[in-house]
């Protein structure tokens, strides 16, 4: 960022002290969420300046970040995020229905978020500004904010759009063109709860000093 004197220093809030491992291994992605129950702005802004503090290409800063909590946006882009869930699952498998999803599948409940994307209480854009080779120091930003909505108790999921949706995304917003959309997270308190989950284990995920080669770990 060319002008120091407008940068800021902040202290970690008081609200944020979960220890890290219980944030990191509690969160998770929360799709069911408490629409009548709003947060409170004092929350989101703790979210966005935990987001602020993560890694980034030269501390160049190109994330942005568009909070959406005004209810008739919300609703209009929640009909977008439908369409975009499903033209999705249109191009990867050819569904177009929720009976086209088979029994058990991991599409199951994120079908059920396009429906409710339009009760989300808030949903925040995130976006990255200039330069193609920073862009993607979103994800570390967005990752700050997923698990500071963890430790604050905020459900929140990682979501993208489709390309069929983006030119009406942009104009209910008035993003310019030139900003480029990474994902989109509705966040909200939970109708569900946090954590365990569950991941491949890192003995298989790992490989140590040469491709193949199994950490010590590995048994
Ligand atoms: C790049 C990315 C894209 C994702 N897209 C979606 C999505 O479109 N819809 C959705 O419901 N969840 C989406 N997710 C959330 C994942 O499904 C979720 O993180 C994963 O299933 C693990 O869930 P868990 O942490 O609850 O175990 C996405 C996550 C990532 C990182």
């Amino acid at each position: 960022m060319k002008n120091e004197d407008s940068m800021v220093r902040l202290e970690s809030p008081p609200e944020l002290s979960m220890p890290i491992g219980e944030a990191m291994f509690s969160q998770r992605a929360i799709r069911r969420l408490d629409k009548d129950r709003p947060i409170d702005d004092a929350r989101i802004k703790i979210l966005l300046d935990a987001a602020s503090k993560a890694p980034n290409g030269g501390n160049a800063q190109p994330g942005r970040f568009l909070v959406v909590r005004d209810r008739d946006l919300i609703r209009r882009f929640g009909a977008l995020y439908h369409e975009a869930w499903w033209a999705k699952r249109r191009d990867e498998y050819g569904w177009t229905d929720k009976k086209d999803i088979p029994v058990g599948s991991v599409y199951t409940m994120p079908a059920l978020l396009a429906d409710e994307m339009v009760n989300a209480p808030v949903v925040v854009l995130a976006f990255s500004i200039g330069n193609a080779a920073m862009a993607h120091s979103i994800f570390p930003a967005v990752q700050n904010l997923l698990l500071a909505g963890r430790a604050l108790g905020i459900g929140s999921v990682l979501t993208t759009l489709h390309p069929q949706v983006m030119e009406r995304v942009y104009a209910l917003f008035d993003i310019p063109s030139e900003i480029e959309f990474y994902c989109c997270i509705p966040l909200g308190w939970p109708r569900g709860n946090f954590g365990p989950t569950r991941r491949l284990p890192t003995a298989r995920t790992t490989y140590w000093n040469r491709w193949n080669e199994s950490p010590p770990w590995a048994g």
